[in-house]
């Protein structure tokens, strides 16, 4: 294979999963925001370490509680999701929308009721960068629809029922692969 090394730093064409993260605020309002710098690690057991650039609501409220939720976002939430990853959380035009949402099982956390698979997350550490910072969390509890707990049915066909999103190059993509638009696009929608 010839390869090309490229000029600028970039994630083109390595997917990434979307997630909404949800916090509360100071006055006990739900805030979602939408990221995809998510992954996961090991300590002795399963946690995940989750990355956020600059100052946003969702930053702010995770450093004052330490704990979140993560939602997977699938197609019937990109509209959403799009709105939500385009939108600041201080923004008034956020704080009208009215979002389903329900209270964690474990954690003091909103949880998303569309979303097909929740984590509830607690921080256990934060390593601040330059611009941005880590944080390396414990998983308290995972939220699945019912269906994704069915035996008779394989992973084949629950993810097709689920249709996660993927992206990359600035674009969002269906579970099948086609483009579903740029960043900015599907929130049209709502
Ligand atoms: C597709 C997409 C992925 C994003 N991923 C991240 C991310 O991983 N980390 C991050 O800091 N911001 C990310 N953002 C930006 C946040 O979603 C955006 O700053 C949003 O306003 C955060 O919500 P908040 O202002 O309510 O905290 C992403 C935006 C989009 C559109």
């Amino acid at each position: 294979m010839s390869k090309t090394s490229l000029a600028r730093l970039t994630n083109d064409y390595c997917p990434q999963t979307l997630f909404l993260y949800g916090t509360y605020d100071d006055e006990g309002k739900a805030d979602f925001g939408l990221f995809c710098w998510f992954s996961y690690v090991w300590n002795g057991e399963l946690g995940v370490m989750a990355c956020i650039g600059g100052n946003k609501l969702t930053k702010e409220n995770i450093h004052k509680r330490k704990v979140f939720s993560a939602n997977l976002v699938t197609e019937e939430l990109l509209p959403l999701a799009d709105y939500l990853g385009n939108t600041a959380g201080h923004s008034p035009e956020k704080e009208r929308l009215k979002i389903d949402t329900e209270e964690g099982r474990v954690l003091p956390v909103p949880v998303l009721t569309a979303s097909p698979v929740s984590y509830e997350l607690e921080v256990m550490q934060f390593v601040p960068l330059h611009d941005g910072e880590v944080m390396i969390c414990k998983i308290h509890n995972i939220l699945q629809d019912d269906m994704l707990t069915e035996k008779a049915v394989g992973p084949a066909e629950k993810l097709a029922a689920i249709a996660p999103v993927h992206t990359t190059c600035t674009t969002y993509f269906s579970w099948k692969g086609e483009s579903l638009g740029a960043w900015g696009e599907p929130m049209a929608k709502i």
